[in-house]
């Protein structure tokens, strides 16, 4: 079964480097498919995976779910998502997904077209019914967007079916109805990065432990556009325990997408300049994050967050996420740190929540300063204390 010949193996018609790697990539992940008639099987995986926070950001796109420019994330530990696959042999395609206990037709939506259009990867989910079961451990109304976490952690749980199908075609017809456990640890961490990002862009940075890099650049040899890689290696210890304190400031859902935020990108004015700065970015972090360099970190960080807002104001149509809370939250973390010099920074996501981002020798001060000064500026006095984690986890 397994050496039929997968008929979307590509090409290799480019000459570009880049391209020619992708497409031998796409070519050994094809041919590796499951293409032969799935035995008459069932049974449950289960996956987590964390959210994460970008230091140096993406914001904008191109092509087919590519970044306009590198990016660096810590990976979280508190804040992810706990995702279940139960799966039995259907004579079609079949899929369902439940929210926290709740089918979610509108979520369930986006997996089933991103599972569609990568059925050539995934043929057997053709002969499969699919029932999708997923949990986030941060609250509903924080704010924080969870399809970083979600969409990693459902490309695990593929992975991890698509193992248990090749397991099972390697070993002998008469084990064809008792399903073999793929070791832990077997699943392409970089497969499982390409088809997250696929899913959904920043995902590709949420299966890795402690940080990653997503985006070709010049500072990391092994950088793509098409995965991320792993930087546990590559970084200075002190970061490798890094806190990030998400202060909530509103929970309301926002009012303009990543979609449509990385969209506008295309017509703003300040594109080219903020891609140039993004690389250089990294390359400066990216030797401050080697060395432990708090300074440059601090410097980088907070420049960053405030230039994707920046960027955000100068797009026609413009948007401002951020909330009047937001601002003075970032007023007074730079005054605690003038005057304490504890290294405490802020960065945001695409929306008005606060990350306060320090490290673990000053948890007790920073705990101590966010419920006697911040709190009153988060919404119902919302606060999420997080820390950098390990990446993916098999659950079952
Ligand atoms: O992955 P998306 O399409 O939700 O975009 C994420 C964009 C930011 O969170 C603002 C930045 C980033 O790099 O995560």
């Amino acid at each position: 079964m397994k050496l039929q010949i997968n008929p979307y193996l590509r090409g290799l018609k480019s000459q570009d480097s880049t391209k020619r790697n992708t497409m031998e990539m796409e070519n050994k992940w094809l041919s590796e498919a499951f293409i032969g008639e799935v035995p008459d099987f069932h049974g449950r995986v289960g996956w987590q995976c964390p959210s994460n926070i970008a230091l140096v950001k993406y914001w904008g796109k191109r092509g087919k779910q590519l970044p306009q420019n590198p990016s660096i994330s810590f990976t979280l530990s508190e804040c992810r998502s706990e995702t279940f696959i139960n799966f039995e042999k259907a004579d079609r395609f079949g899929f369902s997904f439940f929210f926290e206990g709740k089918e979610n037709p509108a979520f369930g939506a986006k997996i089933e077209k991103f599972l569609l259009e990568n059925q050539a990867f995934f043929p057997f989910i053709n002969q499969l019914n699919l029932k999708v079961e997923s949990r986030n451990t941060f609250p509903h109304s924080s704010g924080i967007a969870s399809s970083a976490s979600s969409m990693s952690a459902f490309v695990m749980c593929l992975l991890e079916i698509e193992s248990m199908l090749s397991g099972l075609s390697a070993s002998s017809r008469a084990l064809r109805n008792s399903v073999p456990e793929p070791v832990e640890g077997t699943i392409d961490l970089c497969k499982a990065s390409y088809f997250s990002r696929l899913a959904s862009g920043s995902a590709a940075r949420s299966v890795f432990p402690k940080m990653a890099l997503w985006g070709k650049t010049e500072a990391y040899e092994g950088s793509s556009d098409e995965y991320a890689v792993s930087l546990e290696n590559d970084i200075h210890p002190v970061f490798k325990t890094y806190h990030d304190s998400i202060l909530i400031v509103s929970g309301e859902t926002k009012a303009v997408s990543s979609r449509a935020g990385h969209a506008l990108m295309e017509g703003n004015p300040y594109a080219p300049a903020r891609y140039a700065q993004a690389n250089e970015n990294i390359k400066n972090l990216f030797a401050a994050l080697k060395s432990g360099d708090l300074d440059t970190f601090i410097n980088i960080t907070e420049s960053e967050a405030l230039q994707l807002h920046a960027l955000m104001m100068c797009s026609n149509p413009s948007f401002i996420l951020m909330k009047p809370n937001t601002l003075r939250i970032i007023e007074m973390v730079r005054n605690f740190r003038n005057e304490t010099q504890i290294p405490i920074c802020f960065t945001l996501d695409a929306g008005p929540n606060v990350h306060l981002l320090y490290p673990e020798t000053a948890a007790e001060n920073v705990g101590y300063f966010v419920e006697s000064k911040l709190i009153d500026y988060c919404a119902d006095n919302q606060w999420i204390i997080d820390k950098v984690g390990d990446g993916s986890k098999k659950l079952l």
